[in-house]
Parts: C-alpha cells; sequence; structure tokens
C-alpha cells in the first residue's frame, strides 16, 4: 500500500499525576491520490498524530509505516533524508526563516534539497493560487498570519514531497482562501497523487475531503 499507516498507536506523556494519554490505539491511514482529514477539537491529539505520521516524535507504542515500511526502524540521519525528501510539512508555527524574504524560502529549500524540487512552471501557478506573488520580496516580519500561512503551504508544497502533513493550515484564512487552499490540496492528492493530510477544527475543509477521520480525546473513528 501506498499511503501513511499508523497501527495501534499510543502516545504518552509525562508520569504519574501528571501523565497524559495524547493518542489511544490510534488505527489510521492516509492514501496516496487522497486529501484526508482529521478533525478534532484543541487538546485532542491532533498535532501528536502528525508529527509522528511524519517522524517528528515516536509513538510511546505501535507502528509507523511509510508505504509499508516501518519508519520507526530508520534512525538518525536516513531518517532525517527520508523526511527530507519525501515529507512536507505545514507546522502551526509556520517556521519561516526571519532574515529572509519570501522568495529566498524557497532558494533556501534548492540550498537544502538540491533536487527533485517544483519546476518553475508548476511553482508559479501554485504562488498563484495561493496569492502570494505580490510577496516575494516581503520579510516575514512584514507578513500577515494569513498570509504567512499560505507562505508555507507554498514552501512545504515546492519541496513536491510524496506526503504533505498540514497542522491548522486555514486557521487565519478567510473563506474564499479556504475554500482554494482546500481545492489545492485536493487538486494535488488527485493529480500527483500524493497523500495529503490535514489535521483541523477548521469543518470548512470537510467538502474536498475524500476521507475524515474524527479524534476525541486521543481517540480516533472513521467518519467518512
Ligand atoms: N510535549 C508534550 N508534553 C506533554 N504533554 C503534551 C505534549 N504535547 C502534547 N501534550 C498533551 O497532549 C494532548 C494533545 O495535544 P496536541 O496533540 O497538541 O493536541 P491538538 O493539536 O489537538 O490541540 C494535550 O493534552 C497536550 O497538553
Ligand atoms: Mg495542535
Amino acid at each position: 500500500m501506498k499511503g501513511l499507516t499508523l497501527e495501534n498507536v499510543n502516545k504518552v506523556f509525562g508520569s504519574g499525576l501528571n501523565q497524559v494519554q495524547a493518542l489511544k490505539e490510534v488505527n489510521f491511514e492516509a492514501k496516496e491520490g487522497e486529501l484526508t482529514l482529521i478533525l478534532g477539537p484543541s487538546g485532542s491529539g491532533k498535532s501528536t498524530l502528525l508529527t509522528i505520521l511524519g517522524g517528528l516524535q515516536q509513538p510511546t507504542n505501535g507502528t509507523v509505516l511509510v508505504n509499508g515500511k516501518r519508519l520507526d526502524s530508520m534512525q538518525g540521519k536516513a531518517a532525517d533524508a527520508f523526511r527530507l525528501n519525501n515529507i512536507g510539512f505545514v507546522l502551526q508555527s509556520y517556521n519561516l526563516v526571519p532574515y529572509l524574504t519570501v522568495e529566498d524560502q524557497f532558494k533556501l529549500v534548492d540550498k537544502v534539497k538540491k533536487d527533485g524540487n517544483l519546476d518553475e512552471k508548476t511553482f508559479k501557478r501554485y504562488i498563484d493560487r495561493l496569492g502570494i506573488e505580490q510577496l516575494l520580496h516581503k520579510f516575514p516580519g512584514e507578513l500577515s498570519g494569513g498570509q504567512s500561512q499560505r507562505v508555507a503551504i507554498a514552501r512545504a508544497l515546492y519541496a513536491d514531497p510524496d506526503f504533505i502533513l498540514a497542522d491548522e493550515p486555514t486557521a487565519a484564512l478567510d473563506s474564499n482562501r479556504v475554500k482554494e487552499v482546500a481545492q489545492l490540496f485536493k487538486d494535488i492528492a488527485e493529480k500527483s497523487g500524493k497523500a495529503v493530510v490535514v489535521v483541523t477544527h477548521d469543518l470548512r475543509l470537510k467538502e474536498q475531503a475524500d476521507k475524515i477521520y474524527e479524534l476525541v480525546d486521543g481517540q480516533i473513528s472513521l467518519e467518512k
């Protein structure tokens, strides 16, 4: 199976009275070619799930599979190289480099990952759809939350990863932008055969989703 899979994943933080079980026996699948949504309120475990799915942190127990292969068996440099080449993250904090213009954020990707980034034509099309062509010479400090969010999305897409993992990518966007971003994610999944996973409490994304999971207090269930 091409995609990302979680099997019986548990994640426990802390110990004793401070112990929190953020994920409980989570079984989850994100297939290539599909936009998969995980809906849940604040504190339900969305960010924990997404970062485990992308190998940024390890589950307490359970299995993470990438195209049927165990991700948790990869370590150190192999895991870093795998993430760099295959997974695009859109994190809640945007993670833009403060002293680089928007344009240079993309050039930085070219430096870190030399091959396989988007060709100019496709990139221009995404920039256009995300409405950030006017922002290319600005610094992150000059951008609004919504603009930063769209730049962060473009940067994740620029590396052309097989898996796109986005954490609340529309929280700062107005409804028209949400529609455009949701449709872009769906098109990228469908036409480029990528697995796109979005965790959010934004119900406005439901329409475009191929599959919808619900996460409540660390327990996941399939809604659609
Ligand atoms: N590094 C951490 N240390 C301790 N508790 C954490 C940590 N990360 C998340 N949690 C706890 O796990 C639960 C789920 O958090 P999170 O995955 O961030 O939820 P969401 O993204 O849905 O808001 C919360 O109770 C949160 O406080
Ligand atoms: Mg979160």
